[in-house]
């Protein structure tokens, strides 16, 4: 018999994992105010290493407490956390599923400050307001940027300490690392501003300190925004970093000591690419009032989302970047649901092309991001070269047991997720999970049941 590339161990420099399917980070609010994590979280990671993926990447786990987006998600800021995040690993590890912790800071983009900046303004590396929700910030010190490297690699080291299986940079999305890679935000005239070299140098400054701090032997990735679309809704901003600029940092990354790369988009999170799907308004006008007080234009947008009269204007910025897209590279088995086929056709491997295109310039694995949730259409893309793994997100929070399925033969689970962001879009105030009712043929108590199962171990 054939064998399937799905199941084919993926092996990476000193990290090998069983297939190719990885769990992309999905953050939720169920930690503790002071960054200890809780049981909530051990259930959840436990979910999909029983559903069968080959690795898990973490939520979004803050360095340093001032580099929180929300409070409420486990930290590894300091010692204390290791036990915690080893008892995370070895749950996973039961079911011979690898661990890599997301080693993070938010920078300007922090949804809701905690109390460590009520009086002071979050760091970044620009002063320049955030221009969808108007978070304030304050460009870092150079003292302040040679402490965040610092705290980066302690992160890796206590990632190692806790017996984890590697670690990955959240160097995408919008967060501290893209605020200094991105030609659109960083305006910096010091040795991290100006030219892409300065501009990269904060995140080659990071995985030289990892590797002085933990040796060649951890495996370190990281996620980049391929194409930034930094003025995607804003249209009035500069554009962000174009793909061969990102090719170039690809390269230097992999010199200075990457392992992998985790192809992404979009220099904000979220973006309308990124997690590319619906906006539902009818979630937003009731989560993002936690967010009201975190900028000077959420006021704004807020209204743009409460009253269904406003909703045309902001419908039109977040969707005309996603109109403007050329079609994917590849595609899939024939699908008999009309419904289905349509959205795999829009939203499925919407990073391809790109990630292909960073590949052809490395010698490193290359996994992509975005909408995978098909057999046929991941082992296609990995066979004809586009990355080495998909990592999934929403897919794998509505079907946990996805590569299971894919195991027995089955090309797309029997209830798919619709690429809604209902989940996205809730997760500012309720617990993740997904709340596409239609997917739970209407039985709102079956929805909640599944979501608040998270607190349950064992469901
Ligand atoms: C609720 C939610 C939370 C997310 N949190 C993170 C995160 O903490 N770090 C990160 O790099 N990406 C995060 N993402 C992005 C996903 O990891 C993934 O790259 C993106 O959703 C595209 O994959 P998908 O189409 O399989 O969902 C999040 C996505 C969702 C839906
Ligand atoms: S709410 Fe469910 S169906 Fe909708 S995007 Fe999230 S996981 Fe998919």
């Amino acid at each position: 018999m054939e064998t399937d590339i799905i199941f084919e161990p993926l092996k990476f420099r000193t990290l090998t994992v069983k297939n190719r399917i990885l769990r992309s980070s999905i953050s939720g609010r169920w930690d503790n105010y002071d960054g200890s994590g809780t049981q909530a979280r051990i259930n959840w990671e436990e979910k999909f290493a029983r559903g069968g993926v080959g690795a898990i990447i973490s939520s979004f786990v803050p360095v340093s407490i001032r580099g929180r987006i929300i409070p409420n998600y486990a930290t590894i800021d300091c010692d204390e956390r290791i036990p915690f995040w080893r008892k995370v690993g070895e749950k996973v590890h039961d079911y011979d599923c690898k661990f890599i912790l997301q080693l993070s800071h938010s920078g300007r983009q922090q949804d809701v400050g905690g109390v460590e900046n009520l009086e002071r303004k979050p760091l970044s590396s620009t002063s320049s307001t955030e221009p969808l929700h108007g978070f304030p910030c304050q460009a870092m010190t150079l003292h302040e940027i040679k402490d965040t490297i610092q705290d980066f690699a302690d992160g890796a080291r206590r990632a190692r300490e806790a017996g984890l299986d590697g670690v990955e940079l959240h160097s995408a999305n919008g967060y501290l690392i893209t605020q200094f890679l991105s030609s659109g935000i960083n305006d910096r005239t010091d040795e991290y501003g100006g030219s892409l070299e300065n501009r990269a140098r904060f995140l080659l400054d990071i995985i030289r300190a990892i590797r002085k701090e933990v040796g060649n032997d951890f495996h370190l990735q990281f996620k980049i925004s391929a194409i930034e679309h930094n003025n995607a809704v804003t249209f009035w901003e500069k554009k962000g970093n174009t793909l061969d600029e990102s090719i170039q940092i690809c390269k230097w990354a992999e010199e200075a000591g990457a392992d992998a790369i985790h192809v992404s988009v979009g220099s904000l999170f979220p973006h309308p690419l990124n997690p590319i799907g619906d906006f539902p308004f009818e979630i937003i006008r009731k989560t993002y009032d936690a967010m009201i007080s975190s900028g000077i234009y959420t006021f704004r947008n807020y209204l743009l989302f409460r009253y269904w009269l406003l909703r045309p204007i902001f419908s039109l910025l977040w969707n005309r970047t996603k109109k403007s897209l050329p079609p994917q590279p590849i595609s899939g088995e024939k699908v008999e649901d009309e419904t289905i086929k349509k959205l795999l056709d829009a939203y499925q491997g919407v990073n391809l092309r790109e990630s292909r295109e960073i590949k052809k310039h490395v010698n490193i694995p290359v996994l992509c991001t975005g909408g995978f949730q098909q057999a046929s259409y991941i082992r296609k893309a990995i066979e004809d070269g586009f990355c080495d793994g998909v990592t999934i997100a929403r897919p794998l929070i509505a079907n946990t047991d996805l590569a299971k399925h894919f195991q027995q033969g089955h090309d797309l689970p029997p209830v798919p997720c619709t690429y809604c962001n209902k989940c996205l879009l809730n997760v500012i105030e309720n617990p993740l999970g997904c709340y596409e009712l239609s997917r739970f043929d209407g039985d709102y108590e079956a929805m909640m049941q599944k979501v608040m199962s998270v607190f349950e171990p064992n469901l």
